[in-house]
């Protein structure tokens, strides 16, 4: 639908023949980078489709350009496929080096033996691979494939007039199987119906590569087939990718014709690599899925969401994935149901970085739950925008942590830009009477700007962030301008009563406009100013883990028992008081000698932000000290701090958080913090472990009856966590079933309904 749209003007206006060369140097750049990793698909990528698997033969002058290419220093080629290991084996017998991964990622062999990545039985599948080889009897051209842990049926050279029935036969089938086999899922391929273990994917060629290659490696892959697709969303910003064929929606990024264009441009990535490569090279042709024209869009949504960040749009989902177990955050969890019910879109950044000064078109992918608008960054808005006044000035401001600030005139400028470049996004995808829900510090001044555009319809924006007081605030240089801006809105949601304050002070000391309790009057208008605590979906933290993430949590734990567990969980950024809770653990340590070797402290912290000064910083001083810590009071088995740096799903997080005495929740300033909601729904009502929650999250404005503490105070700190550890039964239980009272009736969804409802009362 909108893959098909790309018009040849707007193809000519972003990579016209003036801007070839700006399109070489970017693949230049690309194609000379080390080390660099080559995934290409088979069948439909570098090979053309045949009648049966079986007369695929590789013609020997790609052979060699392929040995040549596995051959280069700095390079992996890897080839994917559906195919069995056998027909890769034999396919790639003339092509020593090359690396490869069978059956969908099921099966990968390095330069020694293969590996199986997958945990199931290969007789699971066997009942239905009996099913189809029972239909593909009777119909004459039907191939029924065996592979390890996956059938697949090939339709190829069935006639045309026995499909109908063929697909209704074979569709019994499968969904007759699927039905009483969780954790198998169907495939659509080329001509070819495919069950396979569900995560049994393509991608695992992208994780792997990264594995082997390290984190300074780019990526870059070809594929045809929609199971292409697991690869190509898993790319990140430096990484690029490679439809072949038609034009159709993607995720990759650039598209080439078929496998000679594909040919060609691995024989001119060969020979650029060793210093003779021609001039001008047929280079592939972007593939993004821009906006068909307004006309097309508006009006056909009667809600819009914005926020700078989306949800993963490598891990969104279609439709025809519904219904299985995503790693989706709270604000996704809350919005989905809402934008669903309201035939909403939701508009942000991609989360993708372009060459190019001017932000890409809008894309749009209607099939997505929820639907999604994007746009790519030029890297001047991530550096001046997003690092620069989002994350150096209004992040440290609206956290009161001045020390962290820095107030540049272009970053002001550039954040300006931005907010008029979201504001102009936003008009162009809905209606001027359509409600419009902006999120974030990100987006302050975004109401002023569709103003201007005409826009007629309610505006609300959520702060999911502290707001200061009058004297933080007027630290700004741009603080009365700001605040202007922000009146624009019709509502102003904040997550407590306290931020709600402070907002109405700051508007009473910089501004003109009249304040009443839970409004300002200006400009002849009426802002809304409330408080909406953002909560969870509970039950999204009490479901019984699956096999596979259990057994990982399990070894986890193993590790520290027979300790009992004091859980950290954050993104790494300083306001959530890292350092200080390590170094209370420490102060127990000394204080309390008895908890040595009786506890240990699991600290994840999630990267985040590395770009912005500061974070670097923090890291560096969160692993020092964890290193004195261990040293100074590890003994034998038992070594008191385990730091993990990366982020875990929410059914990791959740088995996590049971197994926990402790949530050592103590950001030194927080908006809300929902990891402290989430410990606690995750506990076992008869058995709960104890939040200790610092006062200075917003959630301790509803959790009460947690144990609150104060992180700037190592001392008092540690004689909290004490507390903590020896609370009894009765007393855990009592303040337990509190607090999931309170987190079970203000949800992500109540928050997300109660907003929309003031936000069309404005209207
Ligand atoms: N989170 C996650 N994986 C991790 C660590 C955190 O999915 O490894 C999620 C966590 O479950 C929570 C969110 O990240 O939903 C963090 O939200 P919070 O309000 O605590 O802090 P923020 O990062 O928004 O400042
Ligand atoms: C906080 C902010 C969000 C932001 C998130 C992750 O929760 O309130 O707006 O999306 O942190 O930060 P990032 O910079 O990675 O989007």
């Amino acid at each position: 639908m909108f893959g098909s749209c790309y018009s040849s003007k707007a193809k000519h206006e972003r990579y016209g023949m003036d801007t070839y060369q700006g399109l070489l140097a970017h693949w230049l750049s690309l194609v000379r980078h080390t080390p660099l990793g080559v995934i290409c698909d088979l069948d439909g990528t570098l090979l053309p489709f045949v009648s049966t698997p079986s007369e695929s033969r590789l013609p020997p002058g790609l052979a060699v350009k392929l040995s040549e290419l596995a051959a280069l220093q700095g390079l992996l080629l890897a080839i994917v496929s559906g195919r069995p290991r056998e027909d890769l084996e034999r396919l790639l017998a003339p092509v020593p080096g090359v690396w490869l991964v069978a059956e969908h990622g099921g099966w990968r062999r390095s330069t020694g033996a293969w590996e199986a990545t997958v945990d199931r039985q290969p007789r699971d599948v066997e009942p239905l691979a009996t099913r189809l080889g029972q239909i593909a009897a009777s119909v004459p051209g039907a191939l029924v494939e065996r592979k390890t842990w996956s059938v697949t049926f090939h339709y190829r050279l069935v006639p045309e007039p026995e499909r109908a029935a063929m697909t209704v036969a074979v569709d019994a089938a499968i969904e007759e199987y699927l039905a009483q086999a969780p954790g198998f899922e169907r495939l659509e391929g080329v001509k070819v119906f495919e069950v396979r273990p569900s995560h049994m994917r393509k991608s695992i060629a992208v994780t792997w590569l990264r594995e082997q290659l390290g984190a300074e490696a780019r990526l870059l892959a070809f594929g045809d087939d929609l199971t292409d697709e697991e690869m190509f969303r898993e790319f990140g910003v430096a990484d690029e990718s490679v439809l072949v064929g038609p034009p159709r929606r993607s995720h990759a990024r650039w598209r080439l014709a078929d496998p000679v264009a594909v040919a060609g441009l691995l024989d001119w990535i060969a020979a650029t690599r060793c210093g003779q490569a021609e001039a001008s090279p047929q280079l592939p042709e972007p593939l993004t899925t821009p906006l068909c024209g307004a006309g097309s869009i508006r009006g056909r949504y009667e809600l819009l969401i914005v926020s700078n960040r989306l949800p993963d749009l490598r891990r969104a989902t279609r439709p025809r994935e519904a219904g299985r177990k995503r790693n989706v955050g709270g604000l996704v969890s809350a919005l989905e149901p809402v934008l669903g019910a309201r035939h909403g879109l939701w508009l942000g950044w991609s989360g993708r970085i372009t060459a190019e000064q001017e932000p890409g078109p809008i894309g749009i992918d209607d099939e997505l739950r929820p639907v999604l608008a994007w746009m790519d960054f030029p890297e001047r808005w991530h550096r001046s925008y997003y690092n620069g006044f989002c994350n150096r000035a209004l992040w440290p401001l609206f956290h009161m942590f001045p020390q962290h600030v820095a107030f540049v005139d272009s970053e002001w400028d550039c954040y300006q830009e931005v907010n008029r470049a979201f504001a102009a996004a936003a008009s162009e995808l809905v209606l001027p009477e359509t409600p419009v829900w902006m999120n974030d510090y990100h987006l302050l001044l975004a109401a002023q700007g569709l103003r201007e555009l005409g826009h007629r319809g309610p505006l609300g924006l959520f702060l999911h962030i502290p707001f200061p007081g009058p004297d933080l605030f007027e630290l700004l240089p741009w603080a009365e301008q700001l605040l202007d801006a922000m009146l624009d809105y019709d509502l102003l949601g904040f997550h407590t009563a306290a931020y709600v304050d402070n907002f109405l002070h700051t508007v009473g000391a910089l501004s003109p406009a009249k304040v009443s309790d839970d409004a300002v009057e200006h400009r002849g208008r009426r802002v809304r100013v409330r408080a909406f605590p953002l909560g969870i979906i509970p039950a999204s933290f009490q479901e019984p883990a699956d096999r596979a993430v259990a057994d990982e949590v399990d070894t986890l734990l193993r590790a520290i028992t027979p300790s009992r567990l004091v859980l950290g969980v954050d993104r790494l950024d300083y306001t959530k008081g890292i350092p200080e809770r390590l170094e209370a653990f420490g102060r127990l340590l000394e204080l309390h000698p008895e908890w040595r070797g009786r506890v240990s402290l699991v600290q994840i912290s999630v990267p985040s932000r590395a770009d912005v000064p500061g974070y670097a910083e923090q890291r560096r001083r969160i692993e020092n000290i964890v290193g004195r810590i261990n040293g100074e009071h590890g003994e034998g088995a038992w070594v008191p701090v385990r730091y993990l740096y990366r982020s875990y799903s929410h059914a990791h997080l959740a088995e996590l958080y049971r197994a926990a005495a402790v949530g050592y929740v103590t950001p030194l300033r927080d908006g809300m913090n929902l990891v402290a909601k989430e410990f606690v729904a995750a506990q076992e009502p008869k058995e709960p472990g104890v939040l200790l929650l610092s006062k200075f999250a917003g959630a301790a404005a509803e959790l009460r009856d947690a144990v609150l503490t104060n992180p700037w105070q190592a001392d008092g700190m540690a004689r909290d966590l004490d507390r903590a550890l020896r609370m009894g039964l009765a007393e855990r239980r009592e303040r337990h079933r509190k607090l999931l009272a309170v987190v079970s009736q203000t949800t992500a969804a109540t928050w997300a309904e109660d907003f929309l409802e003031a936000l069309t009362a404005c209207g």
